[in-house]
């Protein structure tokens, strides 16, 4: 039941048409198919096999004439003529009574879909894998009043509708969507002049929250017109929101389904990050059109090919439309919090994967953001020309195949010359490389010594040396870069470039932009970081010169009892009082490395990290912080006041997010008088949310939090705000029974993925809380995991990533985690997606 990577062969029969009629019913939906196949001229295989599980046949036919096929758990075989024929079936479903959310279900009376990666064998017989493309037809009998499916819209009569895909795609790519549904409507002009319509489809209640997420989606298509000569292909664009979804959103052909918290936005109900993010998640599924749909995936091994691809391209396109710097420092945050965090421990997996026993576990921030992060890599090694060259030659040649890594490297290997051999490393090797510097000066020439060792990861124990592109700068001790960046291109085990006929000792600023994914370690004394911070050049090097300060000054305060060290306070004064900084910048700065951060950094130092005392001394620099100050503090909240109307964009949710930032600290010295002005006052949710945050931490919120309920107890997604707050900001004693309390809330709702991540998602993301000593966060996860596996597999598998760092700890807390997996584990029926991720991680 291991699938492996080595094992591929090319499918047996290809299909040259499909055409689905759906008479719709909650617990009784009739599926009938009609699939024209013709064997492969390259297939290998000789049995007739159509994946299916979980349906009731009815009846099949081959040329018109009925046939008896043989059915299992995963799907059927047939005896078939040779050569070209049309096979029929009836199949029945009940899409009330699905709660995995994969194939077809029901969200709130409405009918949907999602087939990736293997959800399509839930809805019909079909050969269901990515190789296999075709065109469909569908038409959806039902009496509701909208009934969309993929491509242009056919005929339609009282009772039914058709819709016609001309574009040959994967049945991972199918939708369906039926339902009582509002159409926020526009359009766009595509470059070459064709009119294109476009819809946002929701809920009765929710037309108000469309208008952002249109806004985005005519910037996407025209950002990929512009930057990637890409063009839309279908005379309508339609996107659905869903309240009960998995993951965030779905590519599929004309009809993207997204999770409607990656949809709707207004500013009464979502905060400046959430309008960040349904854009780039809009973004995201938009240009996955091409790097996806036109060209898609051959196997689920090469995932990464549409994933780390589109991730790169939106974030390529939120640069453009936000600040460049701050999108770029947001990234290598999310990337160390959560795929480096993976790569170091029993997860870890390579970029293209070898092996899986459950695809969906492999939608992991490894293949998407360190995926994202290979591309990136390749264009700066290859230069912006080379790389538009390639990417064009990709387009050209592969439009309309299944295609691997190996064909994405090609198109680069010949627009450029070069040998992606060593290179490719990136995509097979797991695992976070360290890098490490050291520095000689010699009369005039300063020489930085590298090194590069990745540790190894399960089933993985000998590293080869990885191609590094590591961008490096010099600042004089005057303050002035006496070297702009230039790309050193590390591809031994040790490695030393030299610069030149410098006059005085200079400062060095590498891995300029995070230039490559890896741990950079170097002795670098406080004083240098300290300059760097002031006068570098390059956004990430400076934010990531003060990171290392702040953590540099907790790691002490944790592992020495140091108290805050005054030289870091000094210099984030002096960074947070210039006023010639983006206050996004300036934000970043001032937020404390995480908790799970300064875990993994004592771990890899030989410390065993203690939860608890890591959430005491970021609580004590906090203070510290507010203490040192104060006067800077408020003056910063008082100058970062938005006037006038809420907008979603850059420059005053930059301004917010530094007045928020500064009115965490104050309100620890105020008793909570600035928080709850500006809750009393708020027009928007992030003012309103900044606030009750506030009062919330320092254990004021209890009148706040009443009223919050009653002003949005109608606003599902508000609500979901509501629950993950609450134990994010208990206090460390408190966070299990604060989740376990708020799962007894009449509004908690175990089918509905948005409400469970919203309250133990917040518990396996409050280190202190969930790791408490009482085992109490351990014991509640797990119970709420072994009851949500028995509905929903993919979430409760996804969700027991919050167990993978269990190694760091010490042996009471393994012993309670272990005796946790095991009982998970032991559980009856338990869904293979749960359990291959319960065994991986117990096999650390
Ligand atoms: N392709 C979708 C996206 O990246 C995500 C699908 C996730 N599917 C899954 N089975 N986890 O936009
Ligand atoms: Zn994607």
């Amino acid at each position: 039941e291991t699938i492996f990577l080595a094992d591929y062969t090319p499918p047996g029969w290809l299909v040259e048409d499909v055409s689905l009629t759906f008479r719709l019913a909650p617990d009784a939906t009739r599926v009938l198919s009609r699939i024209r196949f013709r064997p492969n001229p390259d297939g290998t295989q000789d049995r007739f096999f159509l994946h299916g599980e979980k349906l009731t046949l009815i009846s099949a036919r081959i040329d018109g004439a009925p046939v008896t096929p043989d059915v299992t758990d995963e799907g059927l075989t047939c005896a078939v003529p040779d050569g070209a024929f049309t096979w029929e079936t009836e199949v029945e479903i009940a899409p009330a009574q699905n709660f995995a959310l994969e194939g077809l279900y029901m969200s709130n009376g409405m009918y949907c879909t999602q087939c990736e990666a293997e959800g399509f064998r839930k809805i019909t017989y079909y050969p269901d894998r990515p190789d296999v493309m075709a065109t469909f037809t569908v038409r959806i009998e039902s009496d509701l009043p909208v009934m969309l499916s993929n491509g242009n819209p056919g005929a339609s009569g009282p009772g039914w509708t058709e819709w016609h895909d001309p574009w040959p795609k994967p049945a991972y790519l199918f939708a369906l969507v039926a339902g009582d549904l509002i159409a926020h409507p526009d359009s766009f002009t595509t470059q070459s002049g064709k009119d294109v319509a476009l819809n946002i489809w929701v809920r009765p209640g929710d037309e108000g929250k469309c208008a952002f997420g249109m806004e985005a989606l005519k910037k996407s298509m025209k950002w990929d017109e512009e930057v990637y000569g890409r063009e839309y292909d279908l005379d309508i664009f339609n996107i659905v929101a869903v309240d009960d979804f998995n993951m965030g959103a779905m590519e599929n052909k004309g009809l993207n389904v997204f999770n409607s918290s990656c949809v709707l936005a207004s500013p009464e109900t979502s905060t400046d990050g959430n309008f960040e993010r349904v854009e780039a998640i809009i973004a995201h599924e938009y240009f996955h059109n091409w790097t996806g749909n036109r060209i898609t995936c051959r196997d689920w091994f090469q995932l990464c090919l549409k994933e780390g691809l589109t991730v790169f391209r939106d974030s390529q396109f939120t640069s453009d439309m936000r600040s460049a710097p701050v999108k770029r420092i947001s990234d290598v945050i999310a990337l160390r919090a959560r795929q480096f965090r993976e790569d170091n421990g029993p997860l870890a997996h390579p970029v293209r994967p070898e092996s899986f026993r459950e695809i969906n576990n492999f939608y992991t921030a490894t293949v998407y953001e360190k995926g994202a992060e290979v591309i990136g890599m390749l264009k700066r090694l290859v230069g912006d020309e080379a790389y538009e060259k390639a990417c064009d030659l990709y387009f050209t040649r592969h439009d309309g195949q299944a295609c691997t890594i190996e064909d994405w490297l090609q198109v680069f290997t010949e627009a450029t010359g070069r040998d992606l051999g060593q290179f490719k490393r990136w995509y097979s090797q797991a695992g976070t490389p360290r890098l490490t510097l050291r520095e000689t000066w010699d009369e005039g020439t300063l020489t930085l010594h590298f090194s590069q060792r990745t540790p190894p990861t399960p089933g993985q124990t000998d590293k080869q040396p990885q191609v590094l592109p590591i961008a490096v700068g010099l600042i004089g001790p005057d303050g002035e870069e006496v070297q702009e960046t230039t790309l050193l291109e590390m591809t031994e085990t040790e490695q030393s470039f030299s610069f030149s006929g410098l006059g005085a000792r200079p400062v060095a600023s590498v891995l300029r932009g995070f230039s490559a994914p890896v741990i950079l370690q170097r002795d670098q004394d406080n004083a240098d970081r300290a300059f760097l911070l002031a006068h570098d050049t390059d956004p990430y090097c400076r934010w990531e010169a003060g990171r290392a300060l702040a953590k540099q000054a907790l790691m002490r305060m944790i592992t020495d009892d140091a108290p805050a060290d005054p030289a870091y306070l000094g210099a984030l004064t002096t960074l947070l009082g210039d006023e010639t900084l983006d206050p996004a910048f300036r934000a970043l700065a001032m937020a404390l490395p995480s908790e799970d951060d300064l875990a993994q950094s004592l771990a890899d130092t030989g410390h065993v990290p203690d939860p608890q005392r890591i959430w005491d001394k970021r609580e004590a620099m906090r203070d510290a912080m507010a203490d040192f100050m104060p006067d800077l503090l408020a003056q910063l909240f008082d100058a970062h006041q938005v006037p006038g109307r809420y907008a979603p964009e850059a420059a005053p949710a930059a301004a917010r997010a530094l007045a928020n930032s500064a009115l965490a600290l104050l309100s620890r010295r105020d008793g909570g008088e600035r928080a709850r002005v500006q809750y009393a006052e708020a027009d928007n949710m992030t003012q309103q949310l900044a606030a009750l945050s506030c009062l919330l931490s320092i254990g004021m919120a209890d009148d706040a939090l009443g009223a919050f309920y009653d002003q949005w107890q109608s606003d599902r997604l508000v609500i979901d705000k509501w629950f993950s707050l609450q134990v994010a900001f208990a206090a460390p004693d408190q966070t299990a029974a604060t989740a376990a309390r708020l799962a007894g809330h009449p509004d908690f709702d175990m089918k509905n993925p948005n409400r469970f991540r919203a309250t133990f998602g917040a518990l396996a993301a409050s280190p202190a809380g969930f790791h408490h000593a009482s085992g109490a966060g351990y014991r509640l996860l797990a119970d709420w995991l072994i009851r949500l596996d028995a509905l929903n597999p993919q979430t409760t598998a996804r969700m027991s990533t919050a167990f993978e760092t269990w190694k760091r700890f010490d042996a009471d807390r393994q012993d309670m985690i272990r005796a946790e997996l095991e009982r998970i584990l032991s559980r009856d029926g338990l869904s293979r997606d749960t359990s291959e991720m319960i065994t991986r991680i117990l096999a650390a």
